[in-house]
């Protein structure tokens, strides 16, 4: 037993209200604590942004050029990047247990690239990503799509356990072939994964409208890379991206194939949380590919 608490005066700050400071990320002032601490992993408070590295594309396509070996070309990434977004596979054979960021986990899956990919499950059981201690499930969904409704009950099958536990829930929207790619499919779709429930969608960027998907959705959007481009139009998609409303990118081939990953790791980064131009970025990516600036992890 501790000994009686006699010493001195108690201080209640008296005159400090209590605190009543929301929740910094959009749509998300409503969660439980343990919900807003997961996000918090993967959003910076001081920006509401993240830099999420995703390296997933082995649960459909095999080893994609540039993830041969993740324990060798992506794990060193990890301290760049805000969060990780890979398969429980990856991060049990080949992350470092020590690995300090967020944790994004693919949730679903089942066909491979030669089948139908809108005929996907639930590929994980919550009680194992919170055993992992993940911090939010990634679930495609493929609005439009061959299996629409069974990918849609993934996710919201998904969301429910989440919230048992706490769990966010990342909507990633699905671009097949059939689809098209522009602002009033992916305010279908982002809005669709909003209102079923997702606490974070990602989808991609497109030129014309972009802002108008980002603001129709209620929860943060995070911007898929896609195919990769030369680095300066990378940043610049990045850029546009953030300053017409996405809260940071979950980019992948666009780092992981560049020439120098941790270069350009780096400098979406200073685009995303830096506030950086595509062209002060790029000249970030040239100086550290040379050597001529230090490395920065968050
Ligand atoms: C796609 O199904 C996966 O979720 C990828 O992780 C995602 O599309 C991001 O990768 P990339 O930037 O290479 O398109």
């Amino acid at each position: 037993m501790p000994e009686a608490d006699t010493q001195g005066e108690k201080d209640f700050h008296l005159d400090v209200p209590a605190s009543t400071a929301g929740f910094f990320l959009k749509g998300s002032g409503s969660y439980d604590w343990g919900m807003q601490n997961r996000l918090a992993r993967i959003f910076r408070p001081e920006t509401g942004r993240t830099v999420m590295l995703a390296f997933d594309h082995g649960y459909f396509q095999g080893p994609t050029t540039g993830l041969e070996r993740v324990d060798v070309s992506i794990a060193p990434l990890g301290p760049y990047a805000d969060a990780l977004m890979l398969t429980r596979g990856m991060l049990r054979t080949s992350i470092p247990s020590s690995h300090q960021g967020g944790v994004v986990m693919r949730a679903s899956g089942g066909p491979s690239i030669l089948k139908d990919l809108s005929n996907e499950r639930i590929a994980i059981d919550i009680d194992d990503a919170v055993r992992m201690n993940v911090h939010a499930l990634a679930v495609q969904v493929f609005v439009g799509g061959e299996y629409e409704t069974q990918s849609v009950e993934n996710m919201t099958r998904l969301v429910s356990a989440g919230y048992r536990y706490g769990m966010p829930v990342l909507g990633v929207t699905a671009v097949g072939k059939e689809l098209t790619r522009d602002a009033r499919y992916l305010g279908l779709a982002t809005r669709m994964c909003a209102e079923l429930g997702a606490q974070i969608v990602k989808t991609y960027y497109v030129d014309e409208g972009f802002e108008r998907v980002t603001a129709g959705c209620p929860v943060p959007i995070v911007m898929a890379g896609g195919k990769k481009l030369p680095e300066l139009d990378a940043l610049t998609m990045a850029y546009r991206a953030v300053s017409e409303g996405a809260a940071g990118v979950d980019m992948g081939r666009n780092i992981f194939q560049s020439e120098a990953p941790a270069a350009m790791i780096q400098a979406v980064a200073a685009v995303v949380h830096g506030g950086s131009s595509p062209a002060e970025a790029h000249e970030l990516y040239r100086e550290l590919v040379e050597g001529r600036a230090l490395a920065q992890t968050s």
